[in-house]
């Protein structure tokens, strides 16, 4: 027989809890049980003969909980004096030569705490903490991270006892494709039968090694039950019990602490990016929409998100532009009304610059003027740039997005200081009077100083880039515009990497990444235009999808129903959600195409289905007549039926959604999800009754988490959510 003391006297340093949990667990058998834990008080425990026969490994895990459920007092009160005894029982064995003394003292402050212990071979057997076996959020720690990455941390501990020669080795949860299985599993089994046959392992196959990882899981409350399939694939059941408790977790500490946990501090979106004068076209309406969503997501992540309007106001195009404002108003007292359409502007002194050859050369010098920094140059440009700036701001207020403007223009002074960088990297060469940098496998090379010795995109690019890494300090810079881009984000990706500011290895940070998009078509398959082939205007787009669905609100006999104002306000929110969101529901590289009937269709995928299913959400919450807010602190949640579970777990697998839309710079992974999720709400209204049922509070928090849940997708959507419809 062999004993192993454990002397808990660091938990009286922990100022959290009122109890700990005791999770043991030897071969199959798993034992648990829950102690009172008063401050300041020393707890020994003897567990006798744990470590014995065949050397199998145990687990020990301690944890604090806040409250203890399942045993009462009582209870605590004679298994206390049991292991009182069967501690003076050890010591006295100890002292008479006992195998085994384990004593934990001075426990880390972190609350919960995993040791698992191996068959001594000697006295002092070393105890190693491994990573938490908590399924729950301590109470102190705000952000558990995605659901897969809880499951991955139970089968880090068992992948570590089984193949304790792999202590590295990560582990592979995917969900399981069949649900009949499990709703996880675990896929580390084959590779790692692979690393280890014909070393000398007790194991005959990786069947065997899968049945190991599955014996050797930690006592988990996350887990219902475990099983074998194929090869040794480890399926996962979660309790219902547990993802209940998540859940209702949440509805209390707020759907923050379901934020995914991503390996980067300060991330740079580059979106949206109009052209001074030029036309802000639907391509531009794609990128802000676009960018804007990864932008969310990676707030909501925690990341610190620097969001850049990456403005064309530079170039040639502005000696045109402020010659004719001299011919215009040659006072020099410019007002925006006068001009009118900035691009109408455009348009015309782009007339005059291609028909009289004597405007054309004042032109030319304009630009020579304007780079010298001469003041009244500067001023004409600043006054262009100003009108350009009020009209963005028209769209952008209305998307409701924000942008921090930081033009090309910012980043010219930075263009020599990096250029000499990457000369000194030998990187730039002369070629036919321009100076270039070849990229491998590309025919044309990036041309960074022009034959008449004045910058470009690529130099302006690669400036920023300088600026971004160094002086802002970004770990990610994504660069949200049309896939026809792609080659010049190619081209000057790899010129920073050859120089050195970016890693070869795409998985390493810094990062660069550019988001491509594809076109936006009209209903006759080409590139969406009004009538008169001018490209559409944004405004107007925003403004036509507000007319329409106020047009419907009032066929539905809303204006009799609301406030002038909720019938506007509610116009706009589905109005433009249903712009966003026809945008955001395709794969981003696929073209797509416009039309209004299909995106304001209350039936099917769209953000109209989407905003009316959270409305009826909200309206069954509102009809039971119940505070919801007393629900959450003193209601139950139970997942009963079947719809019910299905609907918990879906909710539950919103963070590592978020995660995957992050990652992959997907946003239509999230609209995925938040229309299966209206579907499994469906399911489950249509089986289980809520209000007026013996289930209505628990029922009711499930409805509660349901809303919470769609209106955070909204919110990373940029759709503003309504409560009625
Ligand atoms: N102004 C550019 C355009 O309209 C987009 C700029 C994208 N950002 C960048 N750093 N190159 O196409």
């Amino acid at each position: 027989m062999m004993n192993a003391l454990i002397n808990i006297d660091g938990f009286k340093h922990m100022s959290f809890g009122k109890s700990i949990e005791i999770h043991l667990k030897k071969n199959h058998e798993k034992w648990m049980s829950t102690l009172p834990l008063k401050q300041s008080e020393a707890i020994s425990y003897v567990f006798q003969d744990m470590v014995s026969k065949g050397g199998r490994p145990f687990f020990l895990s301690l944890k604090s909980k806040s409250d203890f459920d399942f045993f009462s007092q009582r209870f605590f009160f004679w298994l206390r004096t049991l292991f009182m005894l069967l501690n003076l029982f050890s010591l006295l064995a100890y002292l008479s030569s006992a195998p085994l003394l384990i004593l934990i003292s001075g426990l880390p402050r972190r609350p919960v705490i995993t040791g698992i212990l191996k068959e001594p071979s000697r006295r002092n057997f070393p105890v190693k903490w491994a990573h938490s076996t908590s399924t729950m959020a301590a109470a102190n720690e705000e952000n558990i991270g995605s659901l897969k990455e809880q499951i991955a941390k139970v089968f880090e501990i068992s992948l570590k006892v089984t193949i304790p020669e792999e202590p590295e080795v990560v582990p592979l949860i995917a969900a399981c494709a069949k649900k009949e299985f499990g709703d996880y599993q675990c896929n580390n089994a084959m590779s790692l039968w692979a690393k280890i046959k014909g070393k000398g392992t007790e194991f005959k196959g990786p069947q065997p090694v899968g049945q190991a990882i599955m014996r050797n899981l930690p006592a988990s409350d996350m887990i219902e039950s475990c099983s074998i399939a194929g090869p040794g694939f480890v399926n996962v059941k979660l309790s219902k019990q547990w993802i209940a408790k998540s859940i209702q977790k949440m509805l209390k500490d707020g759907i923050d602490t379901w934020a995914p946990k991503l390996p980067v501090k300060r991330a740079i979106v580059d979106f949206s990016s109009p052209n001074i004068a030029k036309e802000m076209h639907v391509g531009h309406l794609r990128s802000t929409i676009i960018g804007d969503t990864l932008a969310r997501m990676l707030e909501y992540s925690k990341v610190d998100v620097l969001r850049r309007n990456h403005v064309g106001d530079w170039g040639t195009q502005f000696g045109m532009l402020i010659e004719f404002l001299f011919e215009k108003f040659p006072s020099g007292e410019v007002n925006d009304q006068a001009i009118g359409e900035l691009e109408v502007f455009y348009k015309a002194s782009k007339q005059r610059f291609d028909s009289d050859p004597e405007f054309k050369e004042r032109a030319q010098k304009a630009v020579v003027s304007l780079q010298g920094g001469e003041e009244k140059f500067r001023k004409a440009w600043a006054q262009i740039c100003e009108i350009s700036r009020k009209g963005y701001e028209k769209v952008y207020q209305r998307l409701g997005v924000h942008l921090e403007e930081k033009g090309e223009s910012f980043y010219n002074p930075y263009i020599p200081g990096t250029l000499d960088l990457l000369r000194e990297k030998g990187l730039i060469e002369e070629s036919e009077g321009a100076q270039v940098i070849f990229i491998e496998g590309k025919k044309i090379p990036l041309i960074v100083v022009k034959r008449d010795g004045g910058f470009n995109y690529a130099s302006t690019d690669l400036a920023a880039l300088w600026y971004r890494l160094n002086e802002e300090k970004a770990e990610w810079i994504i660069y949200v515009t049309d896939v026809g881009q792609r080659e010049h984000f190619e081209m000057f990706f790899t010129a920073a990497k050859r120089a050195g500011w970016l890693p070869n290895d795409e998985n390493k940070y810094p990062k660069t990444s550019h988001v491509g998009f594809g076109l936006v078509l009209g209903d006759d398959g080409k590139r969406f235009r009004t009538r008169s082939t001018e490209v559409v205007k944004l405004v107007d787009l925003l403004d036509e999808a507000k007319t329409r669905c106020k047009a419907a609100l009032v066929e539905r006999g809303k204006a009799a129903e609301w406030t002038a104002e909720e019938l506007e306000h509610t116009a706009e929110a589905v109005g433009y959600g249903a712009v966003k969101y026809a945008d955001l529901k395709n794969n981003r590289l696929t073209n797509y195409t416009f039309n209004f009937d299909q995106m304001l269709n209350d039936k099917g995928n769209t953000a109209v289905y989407l905003l009316y299913a959270h409305a009826r959400i909200c309206s069954i919450i509102r009809k039971s007549g119940k505070d919801i807010e007393e629900l959450k602190k003193a209601g139950q949640l139970i997942l009963e039926k079947d719809e019910e579970r299905k609907l918990g777990l879906h909710l539950l697998q919103f963070a590592e959604v978020v995660e995957e839309a992050c990652t992959n710079l997907l946003p239509n992974v999230l609209c995925e999800y938040l229309y299966d999720l209206s579907e499994k709400f469906t399911s489950f209204y249509s089986e289980c009754q809520v209000v007026g049922s013996a289930e209505e509070t628990s029922r009711l928090l499930l409805c509660e988490a349901t809303a919470v849940v769609m209106r955070k997708c909204f919110h990373l959507l940029g759709i503003t959510p309504v409560y009625k419809i």
